[in-house]
C-alpha cells in the first residue's frame, strides 16, 4: 500500500514500506538533500524536518508514521527561512554548515510558535541540534537577529 503524504506543499503516494526512515525517502526518492544524516540515531539534529509544523527527526521517523502528514524540509520553508539564512550570514553562525539546514529547522519552528524568543528559550528549542564546529554563540544571535531582537 502506498504512504500518502504531502512534502512541501506536493502531494505523493510513495510505494515504499513503511518502516522506511523519512529521511531516505527525503533524501533517496524525493531527491530532497537539504536534511542531512549525521549521527542517525536521533542525538545530533542534523535531519530534522517539520511534520506538521514541528521539528522532528527524520532518521529515526519511520515514513508510515508521515502517512496523511505534511513534511516542510529546508527546502519548502518560507520567507521566515530566509531571514533565519540571511540572519546566520549575517552572524557568521555556521563553519562546516552541515548542521545548518537543521538548525534553520528548528530555528523556524521556533519563531512560528514565539516570534520574539528569549535566549534561554532559543538554548532549549535548540537544544536537539548539536554543532559540532561549536558556533553555538552566532546561532544563538542568529536566532535573536532574525526575530528583529538586538543581538547584543
Ligand atoms: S541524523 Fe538524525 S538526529 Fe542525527
Ligand atoms: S557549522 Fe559545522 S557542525 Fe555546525
Amino acid at each position: 500500500m502506498a504512504i500518502s503524504l504531502v512534502v512541501n506543499g506536493e502531494a505523493h503516494a510513495l510505494d515504499v514500506p513503511p518502516t522506511r526512515r523519512l529521511l531516505s525517502v527525503l533524501r533517496d526518492d524525493l531527491a530532497l538533500l537539504g536534511a542531512k544524516h549525521g549521527c542517525g540515531e536521533g542525538a545530533c539534529g542534523a535531519c530534522a524536518v517539520l511534520l506538521d509544523g514541528k521539528p522532528v527527526v527524520s532518521c529515526l521517523l519511520p515514513v508510515g508514521a508521515a502517512e496523511g502528514r505534511t513534511v516542510t524540509t529546508i527546502e519548502g520553508l518560507d520567507e521566515a527561512a530566509a531571514a533565519l539564512q540571511e540572519a546566520f550570514v549575517a552572524e557568521d553562525a555556521l563553519q562546516c554548515g552541515f548542521c545548518t539546514p537543521g538548525q534553520i529547522v528548528s530555528a523556524s519552528a521556533l519563531i512560528a510558535s514565539d516570534p520574539t524568543p528569549t535566549r534561554e528559550a532559543i538554548r532549549v528549542a535548540m537544544a536537539g541540534n548539536i554543532c559540532r564546529c561549536g558556533a553555538y554563540p552566532k546561532i544563538e544571535r542568529a536566532i535573536l537577529r532574525a526575530s528583529g531582537q538586538a543581538v547584543g
